[in-house]
């Protein structure tokens, strides 16, 4: 048996919300978030409809990369709490049914882990081989993830006068996971974090990380897998490559699917700010048909946004400008030449229902939807903020000054106050719970159709013609049950006539999304009127199902 065909697959149709405990709720009021605080918001996110958590790293760490520069691998950074304040947090999310992944950030440490200090000073010690040391600058071309800052992936290190690679920041030596001894303790860590809750880990940096020179590349992820299994069969790994189809394929371990679990989906998420940006479903259509066919056991994690840029490496350049110029008109809400440091209310202007019809988009693709905190209500970047900061400020949850932040802090969480239309006077939850014309209640109910429509993890997608190209049709297809997404994409409103085959007469039509509206199929063929910027979801319910509409 595979190692795919293992285990609960609950992930298959999860609802990931990403946050970063320090920027969601700080509870003592010392201005920064806590496990406490996020203990005390997972009814908030329990009614949402999320059910698995992905926390973004929370161990020590200098943050010089907002904590994916970590110091100990087994520990909770003080200012969120402790260890005793995790597990209380996990127990609270389990009775509330939810899962929880972690950030598994292993291609690097930090300089400051106790690893690195021992490995630059004794080369030939324990932990000699824990990082990439080279006695001479080598000569490499590698360009450096983080260009504006870095110009290369070695530098000198000051301590042994040898250069060690980084394919981050400086402060973010590689670990050398070639070393026997390195993946080992990577097991370590990923057995200890299942030990005290999780469920699964978010893998940083894929590619990068099983770089090697050696061809065992795909063995070492392959092992990990084992490893994540042997101790959990339900557990599993959401694993961050940016790279094309094809090579994603070779991530999940091909037709075997014994490396990754689950993969976020960069190409589908590039193609589908390129469809918004020339308000055509195209793109977006062409990357769904390029979706290589995936095992059973794996899937992929669909996306809006998430905590870093908006990157557009995989779009050509002539198409990244035709996003950046719809989007990002100012050269501050760009970065690397690369990506958009914006949210998505930015970029669309708030337009609300252009917001909602992107929303409903993205949940209605084959896959599981993965949320970054703040977009359920709406959360705007603050460009006066550089950089990726400027989409991590913290939640808003009161209309105050700090959204429900206290006013002291470290300056890195609450310096700048968002301006007009972004701050927590005119975007916040407790306002948007009240109001069920919200993006809020918007978001809840777009969430709870997701969960009430399996055909949309499990489903056979078919692209179906809808006549304009400013439209998208899918169908997903479950066990003779039929999942319909329309999504016009322009301003204007259009009539769209879809063929729809293999369907039993008097079939129903009803829209999850607005229960009261119902139709009947006439042979086949459905008449649809869409408004502009809108989306539609439809169940196909023959007579006598005995499913629940
Ligand atoms: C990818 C993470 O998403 C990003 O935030 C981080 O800077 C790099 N990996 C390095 O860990
Ligand atoms: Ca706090």
């Amino acid at each position: 048996m595979r190692i795919s065909d293992t285990g609960d697959r609950w992930w298959k149709t999860a609802v990931f919300y990403n946050l970063d405990v320090k920027t969601f709720l700080d509870w003592n009021g010392d201005g920064i978030g806590d496990f406490e605080g996020l203990a005390n918001r997972l009814d908030y996110l329990a009614d949402l409809g999320v059910t698995c958590l992905w926390l973004a790293p929370f161990y020590p760490s200098p943050r010089e990369d907002n904590g994916y520069d970590i110091s100990d691998y087994y520990g909770v950074h003080p200012d969120y709490g402790h260890l005793g304040d995790f597990v209380e947090f996990v127990r609270t999310a389990k009775d509330r049914g939810m899962r929880i992944i972690v950030d598994l950030v292993v291609n690097h440490t930090s300089d400051q882990h106790p690893w690195f200090t021992a490995s630059r000073e004794d080369p030939s010690g324990e932990y000699g081989e824990f990082y990439r040391w080279a006695d001479e600058r080598p000569d490499d071309a590698t360009a450096n993830m983080f260009p504006d800052v870095e110009d290369g992936v070695w530098s000198e290190d000051e301590v042994s006068g040898r250069f060690y690679r980084h394919t981050f920041y400086r402060q973010q030596p590689d670990l050398n996971t070639d070393a026997e001894r390195v993946r080992e303790e990577i097991e370590k860590v990923m057995g200890f974090w299942l030990q005290v809750g999780a469920d699964g880990f978010r893998v940083d940096a894929v590619p990068y990380l099983i770089e090697s020179e050696q061809g065992r590349e795909h063995d070492f992820l392959r092992s990990l897998r084992g490893a994540l299994t042997r101790r959990r069969g339900s557990a599993m790994m959401l694993g961050e490559v940016n790279l094309p189809y094809d090579e994603q394929l070779e991530f999940f371990g091909g037709e075997d699917g014994d490396e990754l679990t689950m993969q976020f989906d960069f190409v589908g998420n590039q193609a589908l700010w390129l469809s918004m940006a020339r308000q055509n479903a195209g793109p977006l259509r062409e990357a769904l048909l390029a979706r290589p066919e995936l095992a059973t056991g794996n899937q992929w994690g669909n996306f809006v946004r998430n905590h870093d840029e908006l990157t557009l490496d995989q779009l050509t350049e002539a198409e990244r400008y035709e996003v950046f110029d719809a989007f990002a008109p100012e050269a501050s809400q760009r970065i690397h030449d690369r990506g958009i440091v914006r949210r998505a209310p930015g970029m669309l202007e708030s337009d609300p229902r252009r917001l909602r019809m992107l929303y409903s988009l993205a949940y209605s693709l084959p896959g599981a939807p993965v949320l970054y905190y703040g977009e359920e209500i709406g959360l705007i970047e603050n460009g006066a903020i550089p950089g990726r900061s400027a989409v991590r400020t913290p939640m808003q949850w009161t209309d105050g000054e700090h959204g429900g932040f206290a006013p002291a802090g470290t300056p890195e969480i609450v310096a700048e106050q968002p301006g007009e239309g972004a701050a927590p006077a005119q975007i916040n939850v407790s306002a948007q719970l009240r109001d069920e014309d919200s993006l809020l209640a918007f978001q809840r109910r777009l969430i709870a159709a997701y969960r009430s429509s399996p055909e949309i993890g499990w489903g056979e997608l078919t692209v179906l013609d809808a006549g304009h190209d400013c439209v998208l049709a899918h169908r997903l297809r479950l066990d003779g049950a039929d999942f319909l997404a329309v999504h016009n994409l322009a301003a204007h409103g259009r009539s769209v006539e879809l063929a729809l085959d293999g369907l039993a007469d008097e079939t129903a039509v009803v829209s999850l999304l607005d229960p009261a509206s119902r139709s009947e199929l006439d042979g086949g063929n459905l008449s649809l009127e869409l408004d502009g910027y809108s989306g539609l979801w439809l169940r196909l319910v023959p007579q006598g199902s005995r499913r629940l509409h």
